[in-house]
C-alpha cells in the first residue's frame, strides 16, 4: 500500500489558484521532498494533506484512507508546523504531557513516551526548563516531538530546519534519519538542498502551485544536464511574485 497517494489535488482561494492539480504518491518508509521558494504552495498542500485545510478538487489518502476517513482518526498523521505549536509559558515535560493528554494516551504511557522523546530529541537535560527558554534548534525538537507524540506512521515536516545555523541543522537531520530506521514515512519541505539530498529518497519541484518536475535528486541531475541540486532548484524555483 502507497502511504501517501495525491491526484490532481487543487486548492483555489478567493479566485487565485494556489496549488493546481498536484498528483504525487509516497511509498511507506520513505523520504519524500517537497521543494519549491516560498510562495510556491508547499504549507497549503500540507494543510489539505494532514485534513486542516478542504481542498478545492482533487484526492488525497494515507494509508488508504480518505481525508474525511482520516478526521475520524488523526492517528496516523502527525503535522509538525513551520511555526511552533506548543505552549512557551509550558515546560518541555509540560507541554509533552499536554499533546500526550490532548491524543488521550494514559499516564504511565505518557511518562514512556516522554522518556523516549526527550532521548530522541536530545531534551533530556532540559525536560523541565521553561520552553521558551530554549536554542532555536531546540524549539525545533520540541515542535517535532510534540506533533508525533501519539507516534503517527506519517509525519509531515513543514520546513525543520528553516532559519537554523548549519550545525544545528544537522542535529536535526540526525533525529529525521533516526525516525527514518523506525520506518515513518515522512514528506518533508525544505530548501536546503544539502539537506534534501541527505535525506530524500525522492522529490517534487513546486513553481507557483504546480509540480514542475520529480524524481530522485541523481535522476533530474542528468535529466536537466546540471551538477548540483542546487542548480537544478533555482532552474525551477524562481520566487513567487506576488
Ligand atoms: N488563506 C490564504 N488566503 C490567501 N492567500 C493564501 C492563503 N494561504 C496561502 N496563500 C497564498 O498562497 C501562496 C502559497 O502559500 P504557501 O502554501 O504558504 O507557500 P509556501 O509554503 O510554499 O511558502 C502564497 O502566495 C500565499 O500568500
Ligand atoms: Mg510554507
Amino acid at each position: 500500500m502507497k502511504a501517501v497517494e495525491v491526484s490532481e489535488l487543487t486548492k483555489v482561494i478567493k479566485e487565485r489558484i494556489i496549488v493546481d492539480r498536484i498528483s504525487f504518491s509516497v511509498e511507506e518508509g520513505e523520504v519524500f521532498g517537497l521543494l519549491g521558494a516560498n510562495g510556491s504552495g508547499k504549507t497549503t498542500t500540507f494543510n489539505m494533506l494532514s485534513g486542516l485545510l478542504a481542498p478545492s478538487s482533487g484526492s488525497v489518502t494515507i494509508l488508504g484512507k480518505t481525508i474525511k476517513e482520516m478526521q475520524r482518526s488523526k492517528s496516523d498523521i502527525g503535522f509538525v508546523t513551520q511555526e511552533d505549536s506548543f505552549y512557551e509559558t509550558l515546560t518541555v515535560r509540560q507541554n509533552l504531557e499536554f499533546f500526550a493528554s490532548m491524543r488521550g494516551i494514559g499516564r504511565e504511557e505518557t511518562n514512556k513516551r516522554i522518556k523516549k522523546f526527550l532521548s530522541q530529541m536530545r531534551l533530556t537535560e532540559k525536560a523541565d526548563v521553561l520552553s521558551s527558554k530554549l536554542s532555536g534548534g531546540m524549539k525545533r525538537r520540541l515542535n517535532m516531538a510534540c506533533a508525533i507524540i501519539h507516534e503517527p506512521q506519517v509525519i509531515f515536516l513543514d520546513e525543520p530546519t528553516v532559519g537554523l545555523d548549519p550545525l544545528v541543522r544537522k542535529e536535526i537531520w540526525a533525529v529525521i534519519e533516526e525516525l527514518q530506521t523506525d520506518k515513518k514515512t515522512i514528506i518533508i519541505t525544505s530548501h536546503y538542498m544539502e539537506e534534501v539530498e541527505k535525506l530524500c529518497n525522492r522529490v517534487a519541484i513546486m513553481f507557483a502551485g504546480r509540480i514542475v518536475a520529480s524524481g530522485t535528486s541523481k535522476e533530474l541531475k542528468e535529466k536537466f544536464k546540471l551538477k548540483q541540486m542546487e542548480d537544478v532548484f533555482a532552474y525551477f524555483a524562481k520566487p513567487v511574485v506576488e
